[in-house]
């Protein structure tokens, strides 16, 4: 059992106390899919959370295209991060007579109504990246091992500062220290964010603790370093901010930890405009990231962003149209996590996957070479 990798919203401590039999669910509630049922007949409701991001457009494209490839119809709609909106459009897809959802929520605790809803009408719901939370009617969650990913963002700023070695052991010459950095996390109603930050902070906690490592703006608590909604414009705001504030007698920034592609470009913006860098090599700090968007791939390759996290969205999308596959023919999808995810009200059984680091040392073989992007893409910094 890793305890600290179990993250818990709210309250209730009473969810250890259910067993997985009870809450792993039939589907949902009652009726339910027809197993018999072929999927030309079915239409599964894709609830996403906004197209501001590339990657939840990379992971739309892929569901809708897996799913019609199986011979279902996908009623799939984006939310322009707006939760009323999101709320209504999973109640249109309830009522409309989807088989299935999946959901990638905008707050995870804000879909209870809806959630309730599915159950009562038998539709089975699968939580897509993000979990949903405060609800007893979420039966399954694919999603990516996100305390690995926030370790990896760590790793990768240790790595960048000289701490670390390319095997991520202690460097021989590591420096001695301290050295100055500052900190980010994504918007605090999505879980993953809580998960990414335990993970990195886990991670730095002993450099805090010996010293190597300072935050001079001290601003070290999730509440203080989160980006509501995830937003750039908020991100490069506060770095300007700290920047004024805390670095303005010439002390220096060594490194960022940023949870998200955009952020650390916001970020970096920032960075920039005050005069620094442009590239690592010319002193900009070192700047984490998250799903490898093309604009921050550019960046990796031309020395300006130090390292991103790729998940690969294409096997999520499998993953998720498996999970929603086996709910529809009356089975129960393999699960290969049923600890970490309790959201709650209960353990949410879960498919994890792997993530990659990625660096201006390995970008090529990561992102080109695996067919991801293209050379020309990466040149660009566009799709
Ligand atoms: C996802 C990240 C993404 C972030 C902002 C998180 O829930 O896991 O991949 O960067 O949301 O959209």
């Amino acid at each position: 059992m890793h305890n600290r990798r179990s993250f818990m919203l709210g309250a209730a401590g009473s969810a250890a106390a259910l067993t997985l039999a009870a809450c792993g669910g039939e589907g949902a509630g009652s009726g339910g899919p027809d197993p018999e049922a072929d999927p030309s007949d079915l239409t599964v409701g894709v609830a996403m959370p906004t197209q501001t991001y590339e990657r939840w457009v990379k992971d739309g494209d892929n569901i809708k295209a897996g799913l019609e490839d199986k011979g279902y119809t996908v009623d799939m709609q984006y939310a322009d991060d707006d939760i009323p909106t999101q709320q209504q459009q999973i109640d249109q897809m309830i009522t409309s007579g989807v088989a299935a959802l999946l959901v990638a929520s905008i707050d995870g605790a804000s879909l209870s109504a809806q959630l309730d809803a599915a159950a009562s009408a038998g539709i089975p719901v699968i939580a897509y990246d993000r979990l949903l939370t405060d609800s007893e009617n979420v039966d399954f969650y694919v999603t990516f091992d996100n305390y690995e990913v926030g370790v990896n963002q760590a790793n990768a700023l240790l790595y960048g500062l000289g701490f670390l070695d390319q095997e991520f052991n202690e460097a021989p010459e590591a420096p001695e220290g301290p050295l100055n950095v500052e900190l980010f996390a994504g918007s605090l109603d999505d879980n993953n964010a809580h998960l990414f930050w335990q993970g990195a902070i886990d991670t730095l906690q002993p450099y805090f603790d010996d010293g190597r490592l300072v935050v001079p703006s001290g601003q070290m608590d999730i509440e203080q370093a989160a980006t509501q909604r995830w937003e750039q414009e908020t991100a490069q705001t506060r770095m300007e901010n700290l920047l004024t504030t805390h670095y303005n007698g010439g002390e220096e920034l060594d490194g960022v930890l940023a949870p998200a592609d955009p952020l650390s470009r916001g970020i970096i913006n920032a960075l920039q405009n005050a005069g620094l860098g442009p590239t690592i090599e010319e002193g900009l700090p070192v700047v984490t990231g998250q799903d490898a968007e093309i604009a921050s791939i550019k960046l990796i390759a031309d020395g300006v962003q130090h390292s991103t996290i790729f998940k690969d969205t294409r096997d999520l999308a499998e993953q998720a149209i498996v999970a929603a596959e086996a709910f529809l023919k009356g089975e129960q999808p393999e699960a290969n996590d049923t600890e970490t995810y309790d959201n709650g009200v209960k353990v949410v059984p879960s498919y994890l996957l792997e993530v990659q680091m990625v660096l201006a040392e390995n970008y090529e073989e990561i992102m080109v070479d695996s067919g991801y992007y293209t050379e020309e893409q990466v040149e660009s910094g566009q799709l």
